[in-house]
């Protein structure tokens, strides 16, 4: 298969690219960090050890959660805090797409083409990763920030109606 995605089963240790934080930050936390990072991707850092989902969340966070059925339960922690960026599958008809992006975020940025990930190392993979990507934005200085990082893609803000 030769995607980061039919790797998910094997690792979460799949980080960021560098420019991307570049582009989007200072972050005050990331709650999901390696527990050996090859650069800092914000202020404070949460790795396995700290149980990041069990911690206290300040400030302007930074998530590219554990992937597959872990991903909800971050992206709910985040959705409640309300203050961040967070890095995903574009897996839109999911349901946890649907209960924590479309009925909870503020934006939605969808990346031009597929990312590539890098190792712990800091060495890049040599696949991108197989499938769409986006960045979900939940406060307004969060969508600000895509808008200026001059990151490629299409933002999305979302209207929900008032009962939701
Ligand atoms: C997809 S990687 C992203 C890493 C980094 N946040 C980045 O953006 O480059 C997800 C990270 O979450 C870490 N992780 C997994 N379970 C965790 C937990 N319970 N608490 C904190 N971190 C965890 C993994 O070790 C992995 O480094």
């Amino acid at each position: 298969m030769g995607s980061h995605e039919s790797h998910t089963m094997l690792t979460d240790e799949w980080l960021t690219p560098p420019e991307i934080i570049k582009a989007l930050g200072p972050f005050d936390l990331d709650p999901c960090s390696p527990i050996t990072r090859p650069w800092d991707t914000a202020l404070k850092h949460y790795s396995i050890l700290d149980m990041g989902l069990l911690q206290p969340w300040e400030g302007r966070v930074w998530m590219n959660p554990p992937y597959g059925q872990e991903t909800g339960r971050w992206m709910e922690r985040l959705a409640a805090h309300s203050n961040g960026i967070a890095l995903i599958f574009a897996r839109t008809e999911t349901e946890m797409f649907r209960r924590f992006v479309w009925e909870k975020a503020d934006a939605v940025f969808f990346f031009y083409g597929r990312l590539s990930f890098y190792r712990v190392d800091g060495t890049q993979g040599k696949t991108n990763s197989g499938a769409p990507s986006c960045l979900v934005a939940y406060g307004e200085d969060n969508i600000k920030a895509i808008e200026a990082s001059g990151l490629k893609g299409y933002l999305v803000r979302l209207q929900r109606a008032p009962h939701e």
